[in-house]
């Protein structure tokens, strides 16, 4: 008689989703410096809702909720700057970079909770890199941790930064799960051998260290936002850093900046910095088919989350890196 075996449930299509969290909390890029200019008034999609953002005369940038607190019109559709406020189009209400309304034209007593509060939601924003950055946190929480140092961005004897961008229908989780995934890197990827790893988690910071026969690829997660990876071929090391923004639960807008120390062209580093650059963008000559842009997205734009995947033993610390993530959620979310 044959025995019967107790076999595990391993979930198909309807039970699993593409992408089941929410908006993690952090620092994202929300868009380059220069392309604010003062006086500039742009809307946004960013953390599952429209933002507008302005710079006013002060340069200070402002990140608000789009509807007016007074009688709720929309402050980027047809809103002005002025001064260091942004104007409401309807009634010209004013309402500076931290969301205190500043001017009511023809009040003659500022309302009480004007006098005594911020009224228009707005994020806490930071520039640095050339780059706007915005502190998300779905209960509005006070930044808990601090941006990360990137020296190469700033060092004059870098090239000039190099910027791409990429949409990417997943959620940040999913995608940054690639930095510990070490056997794609092989079978997506191409690397000619099966590179080797390890990764460890220090609070908001998690840093991995892979080995991939001619390249190391050494990174830091600085939170959901932010990620700075180095990768080093000979004694040429590429900086890339990667700032993706969590447009909605299940789009991320993908930014990415790549810089090298700076060297004539035709030298040996120069040769081995651009090769290493165009592979990581997919732009290599006779290698379209091994950078992130070709192989990546069509797995990521079309995978589903499995909350319990079965590993095997040559995976990557995937389990660590998920439990590093899980707190960028906020417990009220869960
Ligand atoms: S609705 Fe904005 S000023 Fe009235
Ligand atoms: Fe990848």
């Amino acid at each position: 008689m044959s025995k019967t075996m107790k076999t595990e449930h391993i979930q198909t299509s309807g039970e699993l989703e593409r992408c089941p969290f929410p908006i993690p909390f952090g620092w994202y890029v929300i868009d380059y410096s220069e392309s604010l200019e003062v006086g500039e008034i742009r809307n946004i999609q960013a953390f599952d809702q429209e933002w507008v953002i302005f710079r006013g005369g002060d340069g200070s940038v402002g990140v608000t909720d789009p509807f007016c607190p007074h009688l709720g019109a929309h402050l980027g559709l047809g809103g002005e700057v002025v001064g260091n406020n942004i104007r409401c189009p309807f009634h010209h209400w004013e309402y500076d970079s931290e969301g205190w309304c500043k001017n009511i034209p023809y009040a003659k007593r500022m309302p009480k909770v004007c006098q005594d509060q911020a009224v228009l939601r707005v994020l806490p924003t930071s520039e640095r890199y050339g780059l706007i950055w915005a502190w998300y946190h779905p209960e509005r929480e006070a930044p808990s941790f601090d941006l990360p140092e990137v020296p190469e961005l700033e060092a004059e004897v870098y090239i000039p930064v190099r910027h791409g961008e990429w949409q990417i229908g997943t959620c940040l989780q999913e995608i940054g799960e690639n930095s510990v995934d070490f056997p794609h890197l092989k079978f997506l990827h191409g690397a000619p051998e099966m590179p080797l790893g390890s990764a460890v988690a220090d609070g908001h910071v998690f840093k991995f260290d892979i080995d991939a026969g001619s390249t190391t690829i050494v990174g830091e997660c600085h939170g959901p936002g932010a990620q700075v990876v180095r990768h080093t071929a000979g004694d040429t090391t590429v900086l890339m850093f990667s700032t993706p923004l969590p447009q909605s639960t299940d789009m991320t807008l993908s930014r990415m900046h790549f810089t090298f120390r700076d060297a004539a062209e035709g030298t040996a580093g120069r040769t081995t910095a651009e090769h290493v650059y165009q592979h990581s963008i997919g732009a290599a000559d006779g290698e379209e088919s091994a950078g992130f842009e070709a192989v990546d997205m069509v797995i990521w734009n079309n995978k589903k989350y499995r909350p319990k995947p079965i590993l095997c033993d040559g995976d990557g610390p995937i389990a660590k890196w998920r439990k590093y993530y899980r707190q960028f959620y906020s417990q009220d979310d869960a």
